[in-house]
């Protein structure tokens, strides 16, 4: 029987990992999955793999959708739960954090980086066939590789000229100034596909193709019988003195009224909940509540007034009292202990599975530095911002820029499966838009614009609270200023 798939499989040009094998052995028809597993991909890869149909087994239970007559008074607490990865490890930081942050934390990280998103890179049609540097080295003529990028800078002579290493081996790559990728922005520390052609010595690849993983084309959700919807409400700041009391009480009496008739079923708050304090200099000029306890105290004595069929899922942010390097874990005890036991709290980033319907919830830390490193990105278009995480399949690949990063055992900020919604706060706008078939939400803010934001004549977009329909998927932008 095992001998009969790899044959048939091979005869289709499909060669199986070990890992594979033994997992479709383990199915009533493997033929039968592995066919359908191969219908489901949007590219026939060389190599399936034992992720591919992990994902593949995922996707089609996330699929099935449990018929519901009635909507439910209560929503209990296993509506909403976290989601592991794809080789079943958790996507939430909170309790498995193992990083001391010494050298062999570090390499292991990056290998795990390296590993996963090689893989995602695998499936891209351009990159079948890619050897390893030290393979294609020897090889000559046309190559492909996959690899991490140690280093890029300029030239003097006007050139992008790069470093890439794989798991053995490095090599310098060239993209000349007078080619058509010479505007690509290439971060150090990402893994990118390159196409191109070796030089003589074998030391050089000239770069004709930079290739980014991407998600597939169309990940529209299929619509199913929900009539909940999850609101999303970022950056409460509760506790500076520019926090929107009135129109945080405007949006209260409508969830409470039309919110709860309408179907609003789940709020998630994805980070800076609180303003902190000691987040930046002269902060506490800016407070209205000094004390970090008092200021979750405050919160969760509002966050009380929601009625009790909603569940509300808490993440924390930068100005969140939990470690500032990414992955952050929930909030201490201490503070969990303050909201009614009906609150769940969550790591940032995390993905949440909602009637199965998959989350990415991320605060957006790292907008800053794909700001700051990627050309065609700025802070008054987050989504743009988001758009890119995705073509990158990574929240924060830049190591050593304004977002922290913990070396943890793996690399929690790549992402590795498609989210039917994906949302970010952080740089307090507002807006919605689809990738792709992915939704993609910026969760506004709850705070008017800040004297630094002033300085930098930033407008704010606040009060407005954007709303996804679970089972069509529609996206509805609530305003609550006035
Ligand atoms: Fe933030």
């Amino acid at each position: 029987m095992r001998a009969q798939i790899v044959h048939r499989l091979a005869k289709d040009n499909i060669l199986l990992e070990p890992g594979a094998i033994e997992y479709l052995m383990g199915k009533d028809d493997p033929m039968v999955f592995a066919r359908s597993a191969l219908a489901a991909m949007r590219q026939q890869p060389l190599f399936l793999t034992l992720e591919d149909l992990a994902e593949f087994s995922q996707e089609s239970v996330s699929t099935k959708v449990a018929p519901r007559d009635v909507r439910p008074s209560l929503v209990s607490a296993d509506e909403v739960k976290t989601m592991v990865d794809l080789k079943g490890r958790p996507t939430d930081i909170t309790g498995n954090s193992t990083c001391e942050g010494n050298i062999e934390d570090f390499a292991r990280y990056f290998q795990d980086r390296f590993q996963t998103m090689r893989r995602l890179l695998q499936r891209r049609r351009e990159l079948v066939g890619a050897g390893s540097i030290r393979l294609v080295r020897r090889r000559g003529g046309d190559v492909k590789i996959i690899a991490l990028v140690n280093e890029a800078r300029t030239t003097k002579n006007g050139h992008l000229l790069m470093e890439l290493e794989d798991d053995d081996d490095h090599i310098l790559a060239l993209i000349r100034k007078d080619s058509p990728l010479k505007n690509e922005s290439i971060i150090a520390d990402e893994v990118i596909g390159v196409c191109g052609k070796m030089n003589e010595g074998g030391d050089m690849i000239y770069v004709e193709n930079v290739i980014r993983p991407d998600v597939p084309l169309n990940n529209d959700l299929a619509p199913n019988d929900s009539s909940n919807l999850v609101a999303f409400l970022s950056d409460v700041h509760y506790g500076s003195n520019t926090f929107l009391q009135k129109q945080w009480d405007r949006m209260m009496d409508w969830v409470k009224t039309d919110g709860v008739t309408s179907g609003l079923t789940y709020m998630v708050f994805p980070g800076d909940v609180v303003d902190g304090i000691g987040i930046f200099p002269g902060q506490e000029k800016e407070l209205l509540v000094h004390d970090i306890y008092e200021q979750y105290r405050g919160l969760a004595e509002m966050l009380k007034d929601i009625p009790d069929g909603i569940k509300v899922v808490v993440q924390p942010g930068n100005h969140d009292a939990v470690r500032p390097a990414e992955p952050q874990p929930a909030f201490f005890k201490e503070v969990t202990d303050m909201f009614d036991s009906s609150v769940m709290f969550i790591g940032n980033p995390c993905w949440l599975e909602i009637e199965g319907r998959s989350i990415l919830s991320y605060h957006g830390r790292s907008i800053d530095d794909w700001v700051n490193n990627v050309r065609h990105l700025t802070y008054e278009n987050p989504l743009e911002v988001m758009k890119e995480m995705l073509v990158r399949r990574h929240l924060a690949p830049m190591y050593g820029g304004k977002t922290p990063l913990a070396p943890e055992e793996k690399d929690y900020m790549i992402i590795d499966r498609v989210p039917d919604i994906f949302v970010t706060g952080h740089v307090h706008g507002a807006g919605a838009t689809m990738y792709k078939g992915i939704r993609m939400i910026n969760a506004s803010t709850w705070q008017d614009q800040t004297s630094f934001q002033k300085m930098h004549n930033f407008n704010p977009d606040p009060a407005k609270v954007p709303l996804v329909h679970l089972g069509t998927g529609k996206i509805t932008m609530m305003h609550f200023n006035n």
